[in-house]
C-alpha cells in the first residue's frame, strides 16, 4: 500500500520583483539572470511568515481535496525554516488549521517534497494513516546576503501541499544524501552564550554555484532514469518530468542526457525562480490547475537540494483537474595528425560540436573557448562531457583557454589514470 494525491495546493506572495527591480540595488541584469538562469521573476514575502504561506497552501489542498483539517491523520512539513526552531512548522500549522493530528517538519532542502513523499509512504505501508498532509513552505529570501549577486538573484518564496489518501499511485521512489557543506550551506544564527568561541560567520546562504551545477544536472538526470528502471517503465512511457526548478540551464542539461523532447519537461522557473522543497510541489499544483495532468499519467518527480540530497519517484496521476485557481499574495587548433591526440581531439571536438549543435570543421586546436562564445556554463557542461568521455576529472579553476590545452590536459590525466 502507497498513497494517492488527491488534492494538491499553492501559495505565491502578491509581491513580485522582476529582474529589472534588483538592478537599483544589485550590479546585474536581466540579461545575466535570464540567460544564466531562466528566472525573470520571483515571489517575495514581503508581508507573510512561512506560516501563513503554508497554512495558504494547505487550504488549497484540503479544499481541492475535498478533505476538512479534521480528517487529516498527520501533517508533514517540508523546509529549511519556519519562523522558529520549536514550535515546528507543521505544528504551527496544525494550529492554524485545527487540526488534531501529530506534526513535524523535516528538512531535505529542496529535496524535501520527495523526502516526505518517501515518509509518508511509510505511514501509509504500516496502515497507520489515511490522510496525510504534505506541506513545503520557504522564505528563502530571508536566508540571502542581497549584496551577494550571485546567489540573491536565484531565490524565490512560496509553498505547496498535496492531500495524500490510501492508493498505489506511487510506483517508485528513490532517495540520496552526500554529506557536503562546502556545495551548500546556510548557518544557523549565532548566540550570544559568553562562553563559545565558535563563530559561524554570516547566517546567510553559501554556495559553490559551479559545484553544485554540476552534481544537479547528473542528480536529476540519473534519479530519473533509476525511479523509471525501478518501476518497470520506459523514459518514453513518462507523460511528464516535473523537477526541482533551480535552474533552466540545468534542466535542458539533465534532459538532454535524457534524451527526452523539450515539452517533457516542466518548468516554471520565470516566474518564481527556486523555492527550494516548494518548488516542484507549486509546479506539480499549477500543471494541475491547469489541466495539464490527465487521469493515468505518469510524471517522473525529480529534485535535488542543499545536503546533498536528492529525490526522485515515479508518480501516476490519479485526479482529475482542480478547480480553482491558486491563492496568491493577498496579505498586505592546426591539427597534429595521428596517435591519441587526434583521437582526443576528436573526442573534444565531438562534445563540443554536439553541445553547441556546430559544424565539427570549425573546430581548430586554435580555437579558443572565448571564439565559440561560451559562458561558464557552457563550459561548465561540455566540462562535463569530457569528463563522461574520458572517465577524468577536470577541476572547474583548471585554466584552459583553447582547444589544444585542453587536448594537453586530458592527454595528461589519461597518462596519470593508465
Ligand atoms: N549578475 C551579473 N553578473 C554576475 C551575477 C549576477 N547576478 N552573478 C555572478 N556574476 C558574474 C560573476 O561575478 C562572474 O564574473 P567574472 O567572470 O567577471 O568573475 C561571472 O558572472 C561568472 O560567475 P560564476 O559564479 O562563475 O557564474 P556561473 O556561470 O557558475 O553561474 C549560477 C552562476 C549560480 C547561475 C550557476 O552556477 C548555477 O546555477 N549553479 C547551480 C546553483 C543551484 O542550482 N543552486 C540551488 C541548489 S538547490
Amino acid at each position: 500500500m502507497s498513497f494517492t494525491i488527491t488534492g494538491t495546493g499553492s501559495y505565491l506572495p502578491g509581491k513580485v520583483v522582476t529582474n529589472d527591480d534588483l538592478t537599483a540595488f544589485l550590479d546585474t541584469s536581466d540579461e545575466w539572470i535570464s540567460t544564466r538562469t531562466g528566472i525573470r521573476a520571483r515571489h517575495v514575502a514581503a508581508q507573510e511568515t512561512v506560516t501563513d504561506m503554508a497554512v495558504a497552501a494547505a487550504r488549497a489542498a484540503l479544499e481541492d481535496s475535498g478533505s476538512t483539517p479534521e480528517q487529516v491523520d498527520l501533517i508533514l512539513c517540508a523546509t529549511l525554516a519556519g519562523e522558529y526552531i520549536t514550535p515546528s512548522l507543521g505544528c504551527m500549522v496544525q494550529k492554524e488549521l485545527g487540526a488534531h493530528c501529530p506534526a513535524y517538519d523535516l528538512n531535505a532542502a529542496c529535496s524535501g517534497f520527495l523526502y516526505a513523499l518517501d515518509a509518508a509512504a511509510g505511514y501509509f505501508a504500516r496502515g497507520r494513516v489515511k490522510k496525510v498532509l504534505v506541506i513545503c513552505a520557504e522564505a528563502m529570501t530571508r536566508l540571502m546576503d542581497w549584496t551577494d549577486r550571485s546567489t540573491c538573484v536565484l531565490f524565490g518564496d512560496g509553498a505547496a501541499a498535496a492531500v495524500l489518501e490510501p492508493g498505489e499511485d506511487l510506483l517508485s521512489i528513490h532517495l540520496s544524501a552526500a554529506g557536503n557543506n562546502d556545495a551548500l550551506c546556510i548557518p544557523h544564527v549565532n548566540g550570544n552564550c559568553p562562553y563559545s568561541g565558535y563563530d559561524r560567520g554570516p547566517a546567510s546562504l553559501m554556495m559553490n554555484g559551479q559545484e553544485v551545477y554540476k552534481f544537479a544536472v547528473s542528480a536529476m538526470s540519473k534519479g530519473v532514469e533509476k525511479v523509471a528502471e525501478e518501476a518497470g517503465i520506459s523514459l518514453e512511457d513518462i507523460a511528464l518530468v516535473v523537477p526541482h526548478q533551480a535552474n533552466m540551464r540545468i534542466l535542458e542539461a539533465a534532459r538532454k542526457k535524457l534524451g527526452m523532447p523539450a515539452e517533457k519537461i516542466a518548468s516554471n522557473i520565470d516566474q518564481c525562480g527556486n523555492t527550494s522543497a516548494a518548488s516542484l510541489p507549486i509546479l506539480l499544483d499549477q500543471l494541475s490547475r491547469q489541466g495539464r495532468l490527465k487521469k493515468g499519467d505518469l510524471l517522473a518527480l525529480t529534485a535535488f537540494g542543499g545536503g546533498l540530497t536528492t529525490g526522485a519517484c515515479i508518480l501516476r496521476w490519479a485526479k482529475e483537474k482542480s478547480k480553482k485557481t491558486a491563492p496568491r499574495g493577498n496579505f498586505s587548433c592546426e591539427q597534429k595528425k595521428g596517435g591519441i591526440i587526434m583521437s582526443t581531439f576528436e573526442s573534444i571536438v565531438k562534445v563540443i560540436s554536439d553541445y553547441r549543435e556546430m559544424d565539427p570543421e570549425e573546430i581548430t586546436l586554435s580555437t579558443t573557448f572565448e571564439d565559440l562564445a561560451l559562458d561558464s556554463l557552457d563550459m561548465t557542461e561540455i566540462l562535463m562531457g569530457l569528463e563522461d568521455e574520458f572517465g577524468i576529472t577536470i577541476e572547474p579553476d583548471e585554466k584552459l583557454e583553447n582547444v589544444e590545452q585542453l587536448v594537453t590536459f586530458i592527454d595528461d590525466q589519461l597518462e596519470k589514470n593508465a
